[in-house]
């Protein structure tokens, strides 16, 4: 890995100072804290300080310091391999699962410590629904998509036993099915085939219905690692408008490489660069149009990455 965060080299012939570059055309500076600064209004949902995450002896996440507003929807951008996948699996502690992952630092949600041994992963992973690149639809009708989480919880009882009990909830769950396929924006299109095999959807389909599927547990955050990244223009702009709704009730975190979908969708941006640093976070707009960071404002208009 570079280290891109070195002084800028100096001519010791001339004594004139030359911006230097990285192997991969990122040029070289000083990273100002007040870069990532972002002051912002109302609850943060995330509270992230000093978190550092390591693969063996590769550094992933250097010292990242973030706060990530609720009801929002929060852009990470970067080149490849700068550890935004790797960030977004630390909010809801799924590097627990990737043996070479080492985590030091803190994550806050509401306050309460992810990263406490106490915490309960499986209640942090229902207020905390993920969405992955490409969707991964279990090979089951549309309806036991939705409902899989809500019946593995016991939010949903239903079956032979359940109905031998009285306690059949099938009206409870069609509401349910119901109201997340309108909530990921696919009701209207699978609303008279929900015993079809989700497999038999379109690509953008079987996005929506994993969204579906996630807002099912009743989440407060949804994380998303480029969502859109396999499907076509029309089904990704459905998505887009679907990202931009759901921030009126949840908070979202999405991983984008399109930086036109990151302006057009979220309400702020973090900009990851080589080393796994944070270099730049706040306002959507400001980081657009007028980045501080010149390493940003070269990976943005497209300089390198
Ligand atoms: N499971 C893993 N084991 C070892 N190293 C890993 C693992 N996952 C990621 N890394 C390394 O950590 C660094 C950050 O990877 P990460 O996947 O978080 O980047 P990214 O920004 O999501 O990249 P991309 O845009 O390509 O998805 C990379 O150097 C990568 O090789
Ligand atoms: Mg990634």
């Amino acid at each position: 890995m570079t280290n891109a965060i070195s002084e800028h080299d100096s001519d010791a012939s001339t004594g004139i100072e030359t911006a230097s570059q990285t192997t991969d055309g990122e040029s070289v500076e000083e990273v100002d804290p007040e870069w990532t600064e972002y002051d912002f209004e109302g609850e943060a949902k995330f509270t992230v300080e000093d978190l550092n995450v390591w693969y063996g002896d590769d550094h992933a996440l250097t010292d990242i310091s973030m706060e990530i507003p609720e009801n929002s929807v929060t852009a990470l951008i970067g080149p490849s391999g700068c550890g935004k996948s790797t960030f977004l699996r630390c909010l809801n502690r799924m590097n627990d699962r990737i043996t070479a992952a080492r985590v030091e630092g803190s994550v806050r949600l509401d306050g309460d410590e992810v990263y406490d041994p106490n915490t309960n992963l499986v209640e942090l992973r229902k207020r905390i629904g993920q969405v992955f690149q490409s969707p991964n639809p279990f090979p089951k009708s549309i309806r036991d998509n939705v409902a899989y989480g809500p019946r593995k919880h016991g939010d949903i009882e239903k079956g032979f036993l359940a109905r031998l009990l009285g306690r059949d909830d099938a009206d409870r769950e069609a509401e349910l099915v119901e109201r997340c396929l309108r909530g990921a924006a696919l009701w209207e299109e699978v609303s008279d085939r929900l015993d079809d095999n989700a497999l038999g959807l379109s690509g953008g389909q079987q996005q929506r219905l994993c969204i579906a599927r996630a807002l099912a547990v009743d989440p407060d955050v949804i994380l998303m690692d480029e969502p859109a990244s396999a499907l076509d223009p029309i089904a990704t702009s459905k998505i887009e408008d679907l990202v931009e709704d759901l921030a009126q009730d949840y908070t979202v975190v999405i991983v984008t490489h399109n930086m036109q979908q990151a302006a057009r969708i979220s309400d702020q941006t973090a900009v990851f660069l080589t080393g796994g640093e944070l270099v730049e976070y706040g306002d959507t707009d400001q980081i657009f149009e007028n980045p501080r960071s010149q390493r940003v404002e070269d990976y943005i208009t497209g300089k390198f990455g």
